[in-house]
């Protein structure tokens, strides 16, 4: 019944199987591995950080991902779809994963990528010149004294952000084999070859050892600190782009014949294995510069947009030859690392629009990239640090993490994790045990539940950031709230076609 059911006709599909795997691993290797997980790192006990993240990543990390992959294999769905196949109940929760990310961390990721964007124009003419600090806060982003404190459109911004856009456009608007698959495929070998350049001229300059040993000098003693399991349990789920509604998304549109297990497992692997590669490129050029400028490495050390968009202009124009270069290979590789996980997104909210309502996919791509484009240039203005700020906290902090634990009390209590495990099993060659069961039943939403408990604490001690209480509220907490109105406006609409008779296997 099901091959000749017209949407199992019409459901794109891979093209090849690195394909996939290049897409999905597209999107887990975002910005967030360039420049938050070495800090991590060294943040939180060096070599030592890589016991709880290992941990994470094979109890928390690891198991969710073949949820996902095998939930969106099954189903062939995108997450609403899924969901709704599963219980008509459930279907807000699809729809609330994509919206908030959609119309959350899109919008503001997608100006961070055309902050480097315009860096990797500047690194040109080296512009930042004789204050990194100073030309990006005060020069480029012109950013006013609060949130609430909306100043100017900043015109530069604007216009690199609807290049990014519409590079979002192109991708998506193309489909999943000529778009997704074939952008990927250019994108990640090059990325992987941009960052190993970075890495081995890092690793050759003066300092780089020094830098190296602040990155992974083990302290065990660390350990004892719940944050730094924290920490690692947090990283592990964003970075492998899970809760996001993504990777159910890529795996509907995989063939019958799937290796799921080991699928997750490389996917997993290599985003992995990447930003501990990355981390060494990072550190390197920090130390060279802590040597350069006499500094301790330890206080030349920052993350994200510090890291990016303060140090790592800094040290560029410390290097002694081919600094320019150095800067061009650097910011591409940010603005390729963050375009293969925006698309990725744009996907998985196209893919449910079109599974539900089947709107053309291409009505679908263009109206997303202008809404898209037009909701992130509050972003663009002269707060927009401080909306992207108090908005990516409250997204990822809670969004994400309740999104996901509700993810497995649905799929492992109500729809049984047994039975997706037998789906699984029955396609993969390697197979999940009963630890898998477990883990979707209890380890995950646990440790999920003990990250989201211990947030609610500190953001009730201290307003976050310490911005003025009611723009928290008024920007972080309602932006959650409306995303979650839409959610289930849209959910309960009436499907073309009932997700249950979609339900393949
Ligand atoms: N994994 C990405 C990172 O580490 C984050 C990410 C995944 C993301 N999917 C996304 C960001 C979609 C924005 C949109 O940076």
């Amino acid at each position: 019944m099901v091959k000749n059911h017209p949407l199992a006709h019409h459901r794109p599909q891979w093209k090849t199987h690195i394909g996939f795997l290049l897409a999905a691993i597209g999107s887990a290797i975002g910005l967030g591995n360039i420049w938050r997980f070495s800090y991590l790192c060294y943040k939180n006990g060096g070599g030592a950080f890589l016991i709880p993240y290992l941990i994470a990543l094979f109890i928390v990390g690891i198991p969710l991902m073949i949820l996902e992959i095998g939930l969106g294999h099954k189903m062939r769905g995108s997450a609403p779809a899924a969901f709704a196949s599963i219980s008509k109940k459930w279907e807000w929760l699809g729809w609330w994963q994509v919206i908030f990310v959609m119309f959350g961390i899109v919008l503001y990721y997608s100006v961070v990528i055309s902050w480097c964007l315009s860096f990797l124009f500047f690194s040109f003419k080296l512009s930042w010149l004789p204050d990194p600090n100073s030309f990006f806060f005060n020069q480029f982003l012109m950013a006013s004294s609060g949130p609430f404190d909306i100043g100017q459109l900043r015109t530069p911004i604007v216009f690199s952000l609807l290049l990014v856009w519409l590079f979002n456009w192109l991708i998506v608007f193309s489909g999943v084999t000529k778009g997704l698959e074939r952008a990927n495929k250019i994108f990640m070998p090059l990325l992987f070859f941009l960052t190993a350049i970075i890495v081995f001229w890092g690793l050759r300059l003066p300092g780089a050892a020094e830098g190296l040993k602040v990155y992974l000098r083990p302290d065990f003693s660390r350990l004892w600190d719940i944050k730094v399991w924290m920490d690692a349990f947090s990283q592990i789920f964003f970075t492998l782009s899970l809760g996001f509604g993504i990777m159910i998304a890529y795996a509907s549109y995989l063939p019958q014949k799937s290796e799921i297990v080991r699928d997750s497992l490389i996917i997993s692997g290599a985003n992995c294995a990447f930003s501990l590669f990355a981390g060494f490129g990072v550190f390197s050029v920090l130390g060279y510069m802590a040597h350069t400028t006499g500094q301790p490495v330890t206080e030349v050390v920052t993350e994200s947009i510090g890291l990016a968009f303060v140090a790592f202009p800094k040290a560029i124009s410390l290097l002694p030859y081919f600094a320019k270069f150095f800067g061009v290979l650097f910011f591409m590789s940010l603005v390729i690392a963050g375009l293969s996980s925006s698309v990725s997104i744009i996907e998985a909210f196209t893919s449910g629009l079109v599974d539900k309502f089947h709107y053309s996919r291409k009505v679908v791509a263009s109206s997303l990239s202008i809404f898209g484009f037009l909701g992130g240039i509050i972003f663009a203005t002269q707060s927009g640090l401080y909306w992207l700020d108090i908005v990516d906290h409250f997204l990822t902090q809670y969004g994400l993490v309740v999104g996901a634990i509700f993810e497995c009390i649905l799929i492992g209590w109500i729809y049984k994790a047994q039975r997706l495990k037998e789906h699984i099993n029955h396609y993969s060659s390697w197979k999940l045990n009963r630890w898998w069961n477990v883990c979707v039943k209890i380890v995950i939403p646990l440790s999920l539940l003990v990250i989201l408990i211990s947030s609610l604490i500190e953001e009730l001690t201290a307003a976050y950031g310490g911005y003025p209480r009611l723009s928290i509220v008024l920007i972080g907490r309602d932006w959650l709230i409306y995303t979650l109105f839409f959610a289930i406006i849209v959910a309960s609409h009436p499907w073309k076609i009932e997700p249950g008779e979609r339900n393949l296997t």
